[in-house]
């Protein structure tokens, strides 16, 4: 079950009408393409292990627990601190998290639901009795705000939740999880690992930053979160009309529309907060999740279907009940 959450949102703000400035693109473009209004940018001298630590720490903090007590971290993200040691090491020591063990997941926007599933089954193998679940990312490090086609859609941030063994009627009752390496070339930084060693030549290239073919991952995108939500659903003999709370990864609104209405779920019953934070990749659906809550739209006993897509490519679902 779900014992705490909680979340980091860096305090400065990119506005469409800052990106109006720095590249060609207009509010109105931003907004009717994809419903974002602005995106958190990570302060110069922080980075994703800050981020992450602050969501622990406010997780454990929320759920009243001491830090000792946790026997795992699960950092998902595509936006380390560095290629190693693990963010998640990173974030342990920032926390003083003497009895874990800690390690990174690198499924994208997916991130979080993939760590999710991993920390559900080790809690059920027995391997694990708390576990720090985080997606947190610093995608303004690697967006190329010179590209308007991804500029104006990352932001960053970081949500956690803390998982402890299920009390018979709340927590993870199914994950669903997919790839297919197939697509990797439509979404993807070719630099930063060892295939291209940074060089001047790498930099002028620009391989430090993402690259997208935009309008192939949208379309790949309503078709896998719609399938990953309909799966997951039929396979626990549910429909729209069970779940409380339909909360998806936050990359386009379209895409968000898209999916709800493929398995029936009304706008009332779908939280949507792009408009705040654009795409933050593994840390979109925590931090949402603990919005969610904070804002009444998901009560104890209430029944979340999760469910992302992201870069891989890779997508999955989720079903909680809190
Ligand atoms: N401002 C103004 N115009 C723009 C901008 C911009 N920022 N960006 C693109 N355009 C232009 C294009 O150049 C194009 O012009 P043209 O018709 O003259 O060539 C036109 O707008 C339409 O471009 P499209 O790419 O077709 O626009 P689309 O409606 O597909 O929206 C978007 C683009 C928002 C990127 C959309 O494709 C999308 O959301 N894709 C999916 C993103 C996603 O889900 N990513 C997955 C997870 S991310 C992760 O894993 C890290």
């Amino acid at each position: 079950m779900i014992a705490g959450m909680g979340v980091a949102i860096p305090a400065n703000v990119l506005t469409n009408a800052d990106l109006e400035r720095m590249i060609d693109t207009s509010d109105a473009w931003i907004r009717e393409r994809t419903g974002i209004e602005k995106r958190h940018i990570i302060e110069e001298g922080r980075y994703t292990s800050d981020l992450c630590a602050e969501a622990g720490r406010n997780a454990l903090a929320d759920a009243g627990l001491a830090v000792d007590t946790v026997d795992l971290i699960c950092v998902a993200t595509v936006t380390g601190d560095m290629a190693f040691p693990s963010t998640a090491c990173i974030v342990q020591e920032k926390l003083g998290a003497r009895n874990a063990s800690a390690l990174d997941i690198a499924a994208a926007c997916s991130g979080f639901l993939y760590a999710l599933s991993w920390a559900d089954a080790m809690i059920a193998l027995g391997r694990a009795r708390t576990v720090l679940v985080i997606g947190g990312e610093t995608l303004s490090r690697v967006t190329d705000y010179q590209d308007r086609t991804t500029a104006v859609l990352f932001g960053d941030g970081a949500g956690a939740v803390l998982l402890q063994p299920s009390d018979g009627m709340r927590g993870v009752i199914d994950t669903y999880l997919r790839s297919d390496g197939r697509f990797g070339h439509l979404l993807r930084i070719d630099g930063l690992g060892t295939k291209i060693p940074s060089s001047h030549e790498s930099v002028d290239r620009r391989d430090q930053f993402i690259k997208m073919e935009g309008r192939e991952v949208f379309k790949q995108a309503v078709t896998a979160m719609g399938d990953a939500a309909e799966t997951i659903l039929q396979r626990n003999g549910l429909d729209g009309s069970d779940i409380d709370l339909l909360i998806p990864h936050q990359a386009n609104l379209r895409i968000i529309d898209a999916t709800a209405k493929r398995v029936n779920i009304p706008p009332e019953r779908v939280f949507v907060n792009i408009d705040q934070y654009g795409n933050t990749s593994a840390a979109s659906i925590p931090i949402a999740l603990e919005e969610a809550r904070r804002t009444g739209r998901l009560q104890p006993g209430g029944l979340a279907l999760m469910v992302a897509f992201g870069s891989g490519f890779t997508w999955a679902s989720a079903l909680v009940r809190f």
